[in-house]
Parts: C-alpha cells; structure tokens; sequence
C-alpha cells in the first residue's frame, strides 16, 4: 500500500507583513522537504484582522500569478512538496478568503472560502466555487478553509467526490470547537483530516492553535501546543480512508438514507468494495 507523508505548519503571521512571513515561511525549507504535503493556515501571509478592504487589497495577492504565488510555487519546486495555504486573495478590487495548493510541477488550484465568518462578510467576496478537490500522486484531498468546519455537508461532499484526506487552511478563533468539530468530520466521512491553525493574537481576536492531523477513525496523529510554532508530519496509508465500514454490516455510505437520497448525484465512490 502507498504511504504518504502529510504535516501542517503552525504559526504567528506577522500582522500586515506578507514579505516577512514568506521569508520565516521559506526558512523551514528544510521541515517542510520531509513531507509530501504540508497545510499552512488560513491568511497565511497577511494576518487576520483587517477593518477595511483598502487596508488588506494591498497586501492581497493574484493567483497565481502574484509575488506571493510565485514564491510558493518556487517553494513546491524547490521542496518537492505539495503546499497548500490560505492567501488573501486580489482580483481587481475585490477580496476572496482562498486557499490555493502549490504543486512542484507548477500547477496550482485555488479554492475560494465558502463559509466566511462572522466579519469576514465585510472584507471578503462570497465565494461561488463548488468544494474542491485536487489529485496528488493519486491521492484525492479535499479542500477547506477554517470556518467551513461547522458546515458538515462540505465535508460530506468532498468525501462523495472522493477526498481521502481534507486539508483544512485555519485561523480557528472558537476555543476548542474548529479541532473537535474536524475530528468528528473525520469520524462521519472516514476520512484524514489536517487542521493548519495559527497562533497568536491580533486586536483583541485571539487564534487557538492545536493543529491536528486526524485519521479516518478519529485518532489524534499529531498535534501542536496553543502557542508553538511548529511543523508536524506524519507518514500515512491514504488507502485507509477507502474502507467505509465502521462495522461489517454498517457502511456510511450504504447506510445513510438522507445522503444517498440528496447528495447521490456526487458519489464518485463505492463504499470501499472495490479495493478489498
Ligand atoms: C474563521 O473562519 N477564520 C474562524
């Protein structure tokens, strides 16, 4: 069976300071080559708290062609890692909350945030992309930024089109709720999941840190302190979170009534059967 390396980097952005954090984000090269996918948090680059659209449109950058998509791909290339990180993201003058996946073949994908919170509604587009999934050595990941946690229908369609680990950009604010809530997002869809949660304070909103890397059982891999920087990486069977029974005769797919009869139109998978 495959093995996959995946991790998260957990952090302190630098308020306001894009050319900062890529410089510390580009001095843990040598972590983050140890993995094939590494998850940074949500607003990687620029910080959280901003209290208008002038303010953040000049640290936001354009994917992919801006200076901070740029720097990641070199990073991917650089790494021969899969990157994937929230940026505040610039087109035109509107804002998005996104997330984008950095391949060391150049390729990139960009997720635009679902579920904004609380006032992020005042900065940030309402995105209208689908849940996205991207392929990596033949491993399907969902996509998720932060708050998109508390809506257990995203993550639900990400594992109907097939996600065997969610890859989960945050800067959880909630104490407690975003990293319980992804450990049950694992437990219903059977799936890996890596929380990439920042640190730190920003005008009086404090970030909660404990990132985690989750299996499709629920078991805690790793996880990081409230208040440490740090890279943890853990080696994996993505394959694991092919197997949909949580007893013999019980397959969460086959099982459930309301998700065969609502969300059928997006199975792209068969409960497991045919890889045993
Ligand atoms: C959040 O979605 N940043 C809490």
């Amino acid at each position: 069976m495959k093995k996959l390396k995946i991790g998260f980097f957990q952090f302190k952005p630098k308020h306001g300071k894009p050319e900062e954090n890529l410089k510390f984000i580009e001095s843990y090269s040598d972590k983050i080559k140890e993995a094939d996918i590494i998850v940074l948090p949500e607003l990687a680059t620029t910080g959280y708290v901003f209290h208008s659209k002038e303010e953040l449109l000049p640290l936001a950058d354009e994917i992919p062609e801006g200076k901070q998509s740029k720097f990641f791909s070199d990073l991917a290339k650089n790494t021969d890692t899969l990157i994937i990180t929230g940026l505040a993201e610039r087109e035109e003058d509107r804002l998005f909350n996104s997330q984008a996946a950095f391949y060391p073949d150049g390729k990139v994908v960009r997720y635009r945030k679902l579920h904004l919170f609380y006032k992020e509604k005042q900065l940030f587009e309402p995105s209208d992309n689908e849940p996205a999934i991207i392929d990596y050595k033949g491993v399907k990941i969902g996509l998720m930024i932060c708050f998109d946690w508390a809506f257990p229908e995203h993550a639900r369609l990400l594992m109907l089109k097939g996600a065997q680990i969610l890859a989960h950009s945050s800067n959880l604010v909630l104490p407690g709720l975003g990293q319980a809530g992804m450990r049950i997002r694992s437990i219903e869809n059977r799936v890996f999941s890596i929380t990439a949660n920042r640190f730190g304070e920003e005008d009086g909103v404090k970030f909660t840190g404990k990132s985690q890397i989750v299996n499709p059982k629920g078991e805690i891999l790793q996880s990081a302190g409230e208040n440490e920087t740090t890279i943890k990486i853990v080696e994996i069977h993505p394959e694991d979170a092919n197997d949909k029974n949580i007893t013999p005769l019980n397959n969460i797919l086959e099982d459930s009534k309301i998700t065969l009869k609502l969300l059928s139109k997006y199975v792209a998978f068969d409960g497991g059967h045919s890889s045993k």
